[in-house]
């Protein structure tokens, strides 16, 4: 069913031209990094100096700046940028400093601000970004401060309702760098959805071993077995440009490791109810459930005049399409929300990252609707997108409850990192169920000049 010369097609009749068929997969060869990438101080510096400054960086959401004068804030690193919305309704971006004395000018995640007022001196910036008044100038030689110093601008993109900035102003085109088959965002319509849910936790990992380990399904039989009940384990793994990368996990089924594969289970029946089906009316095997399931989305889509939906393969409609951009953002991908993934590299600690997850949900109005178990929301959590809620932080020694699965991965992560630092340990073996680590090294590699 998965061979390393025949990797695994969730639809092979899906056709050619559509996003759901299996991409032709580039040849990453067989080499084994060293895993000093996941440790070493060198390796972190050179990232900071050939792949951050280089790459478009997700920043955010544009439904978080709806309004001018709205900003939200985005840490990698050391640095800090604003982005905010302008009177005109583009978004520019700043380095979240003060050119008097390098405070940050936004201390908040978020916000809304006619002028950003620098706490430490009270200098003033309008939202351009052009300097508005300085505290006392008549202090100041006029010589010193006659480029009238205004906060640094940040190149700034937006595709499909994600914010992406550059720091170095020299990455290609951001349309041209998405690898993503054209289209293939934007028909989610994520700028139509709210962020109900923003939770940063920090991990004792590299912020690779955070990618590796989300980027691949084959440690769900052995850390996640409770997956096995509802998802299929074998994914189809595309291999895009430019590290790009997309897997598609096929939920409302049994894993295929599973014997019985005809009993419908109470995790499968509550799929159906999710999709406002009454499991009770349901008498057929537990293959058809997937089927099934899409069926009465697309009805429902249909009794409600959800329109997006018709642009969405069956597949869609059920399974995960989890999509790579590289260097470090994961989005699970579903016609109601998203989930956003990132992997932001602590300041100065290789072996500690930031995982930074945004649920976003579009809300439908309808007693038949339901916001999807996957999403794992608390109780109470406002889906209708009136309010953006504050970010929750946990620090590495608190246990955040992240949920079951999540949980596991904390700690997965964690003893893989220590793994990384042994004399035994020799570097990667990727199999073709972790073709998307593979490629995703290999653009690394290119990006930081390590390899052609
Ligand atoms: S550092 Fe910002 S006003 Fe002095
Ligand atoms: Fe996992």
């Amino acid at each position: 069913m998965f061979a390393y010369d025949k990797p695994y097609v969730v639809n092979p009749s899906a056709p050619a031209e559509s996003l759901e068929a299996k991409h032709a997969q580039p040849d990453n060869g067989l080499d084994v990094p060293s895993p000093d990438r996941y440790y070493t101080r060198e390796f972190m510096d050179l990232e900071w100096r050939s792949l951050w400054p280089r790459v478009w960086l997700l920043a955010g959401v544009t439904s978080d700046v709806p309004e001018p004068g709205d900003y939200t804030t985005f840490q990698v690193g050391h640095e800090s940028i604003i982005v905010v919305r302008q009177d005109d309704r583009s978004l520019k971006a700043f380095y979240n400093v003060c050119p008097h004395r390098g405070n940050r000018v936004a201390l908040n995640d978020m916000g809304s601000a006619s002028r950003f007022t620098c706490a430490f001196h009270g200098w003033q910036f309008a939202t351009n970004g052009k300097l508005a008044c300085i505290t006392d100038e008549e202090s100041f030689h006029p010589d010193l401060v006659r480029h009238r110093p205004g906060l640094a601008e940040v190149r700034c993109d937006t595709v499909g309702g994600l914010i992406f900035i550059n720091m170095d102003g020299k990455a290609p085109p951001l349309l041209d760098w998405i690898g993503l088959p054209k289209g293939y965002i934007e028909r989610y319509r994520i700028d139509e959805m709210n962020v109900v849910r923003h939770v940063v936790t920090e991990w004792r990992g590299n912020w690779k071993v955070g990618v590796d380990s989300f980027y691949e399904t084959y440690h769900l039989p052995h850390i996640h077995p409770q997956t096995q009940g509802v998802m299929e384990d074998f994914s189809q793994y595309d291999l895009y440009p430019n590290g790009f990368s997309r897997m598609i996990v096929p939920i409302c089924t049994k894993s295929h490791r599973i014997g019985d594969q005809e009993t419908v289970t109470p995790d499968l029946q509550y799929m159906m109810t999710e999709a406002g089906m009454n499991p009770a009316d349901y008498h057929g095997s537990a293959k058809d459930v997937r089927a099934t399931v899409q069926a009465a989305k697309r009805a429902r889509a249909a009794r409600l005049n959800l329109k997006h939906y018709e642009e969405f393969t069956d597949g869609q409609l059920t399974d995960s399409w989890a999509t790579g951009l590289f260097p470090n953002v994961q989005i699970g991908m579903h016609p109601e929300g998203v989930f956003i993934m990132r992997f932001l590299p602590h300041p100065t600690d290789p072996e500690r990252f930031f995982y930074d997850n945004m649920t976003l949900y579009r809300y439908v109005d309808d007693p038949n609707y339901f916001v999807p178990g996957w999403m794992g929301l608390p109780k109470d959590t406002d889906v209708t997108g009136a309010t953006r809620p504050a970010i929750e932080r946990h620090g590495v020694d608190d246990r955040a409850d992240l949920g079951p699965v999540l949980n596991q991965d904390v700690e997965l992560v964690a003893a893989v990192q220590q793994g990384a630092r042994s004399r035994g340990f020799r570097g990667p073996l990727w199999s073709e169920q972790e073709s998307r680590v593979r490629h995703f090294h290999r653009e690394l590699d290119r990006v930081l000049g390590l390899k052609p």
